[in-house]
């Protein structure tokens, strides 16, 4: 079956979602946000799925939001920002566990929306990275929840600089439970949610919903609501013109 850009295969009780938009890196483009909101809400109805291993396509798992498809007036970075926003806290949104098996870059919206599942493994080949200040922009979600998972220190680091890190490194930061071999990735995703999908699902719903309680969402909102205002600066439209046009941007601090 496919949604849009997002592959749903079921495999037992386990539903694999694989981004698939590889022309732009599986960024979070409207056929990608649409797919997978299309998908959860059948992992949410199909009473035949307990668990769900989310991957992409190519050499990414994806590039995070869809840089060419920016709208920079305040009302349509609002309405940008809270779908792409819908789309990249997915996992956590949902009641059905949510795994990410990561085969590649992820980056931007890409790194939140794996942060937004329970469980992530990485291959090898994967990097994680928050790259938005090169637009002069934030990672809004992860401002909040990278450093919930990895500490302040390092999410300023890497919001900072927005340079990626090894999934080697990601593994000692405690941001993903495994790494593997690329060709692996699939089976040990497979493997740990057919564990899962073995147990009782009330058990499994509550253990989610519990360890998420405390996490908060008010920050996040505050995150979210001084997006826009970035959005209206010079730096950002230089920042995605130059990234658009393949140049490094000159930014001018306003
Ligand atoms: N949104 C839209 N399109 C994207 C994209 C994104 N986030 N990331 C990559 N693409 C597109 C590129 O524009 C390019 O399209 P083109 O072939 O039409 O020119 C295509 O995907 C391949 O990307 P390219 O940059 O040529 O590949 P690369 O291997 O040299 O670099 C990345 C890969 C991921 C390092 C680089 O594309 C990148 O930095 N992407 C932006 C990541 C980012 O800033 N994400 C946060 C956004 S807020």
């Amino acid at each position: 079956m496919k949604f849009d850009d997002v592959l749903y295969e079921k495999d037992g009780r386990v539903a694999v979602l694989t981004l698939d938009d590889q022309k732009k890196l599986n960024a979070l483009s409207p056929g990608i946000r649409q797919g997978l909101k299309e998908a959860f809400e059948e992992v949410e109805k199909d009473d035949d799925i307990k668990v769900t291993v989310i991957t992409g396509a190519g050499r990414t798992f994806c590039a995070g939001a869809d840089i060419t498809g920016f709208d920079f007036s305040p009302a349509g970075a609002k309405a940008f920002l809270n779908d792409v926003f819908q789309a990249l806290t997915i996992g956590e949104n949902v009641s059905k566990p949510v795994i990410a098996a990561v085969n590649g870059l992820a980056l931007g919206g890409g790194l939140e929306l794996a942060i937004s599942c329970d469980i992530r493994i990485a291959s090898e080949k994967a990097k994680f990275g928050v790259p938005e200040i090169n637009l002069g922009l934030l990672p809004g979600f992860a401002i909040v929840r990278l450093q919930q998972i990895i500490g302040m220190s390092k999410t300023k680091e890497m919001c900072m600089t927005g340079e990626p890190i090894s999934a080697e490194e990601a593994l000692r930061l405690n941001l993903v439970s495994k790494v593997v071999p690329s060709e692996k990735l699939m089976d040990e995703a497979m493997t740990m949610a057919g564990k899962i999908a073995e147990k009782p699902l009330l058990a499994i719903l509550l253990a989610k919903s519990a360890v998420n309680r405390h996490i908060g969402g008010e920050e996040i909102t505050y995150a979210l609501d001084s997006m826009p205002f970035l959005f209206g600066t010079e730096d950002v439209r230089e920042g995605v013109t130059a990234f658009l046009e393949k140049r490094k941007p000159v930014f001018k601090d306003r």
